[in-house]
């Protein structure tokens, strides 16, 4: 089967191309860097020719609210037009749990107008919504320090290995669209100083850590629940712990 990933030279990308060629499934990883963008349209048609599925998991160059909505917006509508005209049967792409909770959030609000573009593009589609990356923690202390300080709200965070959110991507871009949402979560839920503690003393790295109700996420004031799924969810294999240990071994 013919299955086009756009953003396929991407952290996800890459993980889920690899994944689906190990398979046997003819798989083009599509991105500006291959000569296909989803904002300009540039290779849009030749790449989905015999395409039965396609995967978005494209990002935004710059997170800038303005930039991030035009971003989501183009690509989702550009994409979703050149699919209907070549008759892919499945449209699945990678969103954020909790996305629809955090309005103050310019990026929350770009992704949720891709959802809701996705929803009304009358392709079979499926969107999966995967807590934060455990690659996304290093990103989180540089926003979040204060001098020698890391302060972070008093949230919790279930966040999900890369390669388990790849794995999740695999099978559900092999299985029926579900039209509709499925969500998930790493297999350990935490308070966010206490995530944030372990990963920097894995790295020896002596910042203090506080929580702190004042504080925010990339800006955004957070509830305790905003970043946890709320109903059923999938659940990655790896534990944090176990790829600390691993990265620092
Ligand atoms: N980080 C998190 O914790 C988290 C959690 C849940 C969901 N997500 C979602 O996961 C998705 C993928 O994230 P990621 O970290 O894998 O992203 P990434 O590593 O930044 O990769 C982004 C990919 O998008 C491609 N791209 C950029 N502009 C494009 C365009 N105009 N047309 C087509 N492709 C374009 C890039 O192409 P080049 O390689 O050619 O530059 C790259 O392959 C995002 O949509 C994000 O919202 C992230």
């Amino acid at each position: 089967m013919k299955i086009v990933v756009i953003g396929g030279n991407g952290l996800i990308g890459k993980k889920l191309v690899s994944r689906l060629r190990e398979v046997g499934h003819e798989v083009v990883a599509a991105s500006p860097s291959s000569g296909v963008n989803a904002v300009t349209g540039a290779g849009l048609a030749d790449v989905l020719v015999g395409a039965k599925v396609v995967v978005d998991v494209t990002n935004s160059p710059s997170f800038e609210d303005e930039a991030v909505l035009e971003f989501f917006e183009k690509s989702s509508h550009n994409l979703l037009a050149a699919e209907t005209k070549a008759g892919v049967g499945h449209h699945l792409a990678l969103s954020i749990v909790g996305v629809e909770r955090l309005p103050d959030s310019g990026y929350m609000r770009a992704k949720v107008v891709q959802e809701k573009l996705i929803e009304s593009a009358g392709i079979p589609y499926t969107i999966l919504r995967a807590t934060q990356f455990f690659e996304l923690m290093g990103a989180i202390v540089q926003s979040a320090t204060d001098g020698q300080t890391v302060r972070l709200p008093s949230a919790l965070m279930q966040p999900v290995l890369s390669d388990d959110v790849a794995a999740m991507l695999a099978e559900l871009a092999l299985g029926e669209p579900v039209n509709g949402i499925v969500e998930l979560a790493g297999p350990d839920r935490f308070r966010f100083d206490e995530l944030i503690s372990q990963f920097l003393s894995a790295n020896h790295d002596t910042r203090l850590v506080v929580a702190d109700s004042q504080a925010r996420y990339f800006g955004v004031k957070l509830d305790e629940q905003s970043l946890v799924p709320q109903g059923n969810s999938r659940i990655g294999s790896t534990h944090f712990k176990d790829w600390l240990n691993q990265a620092s071994a």
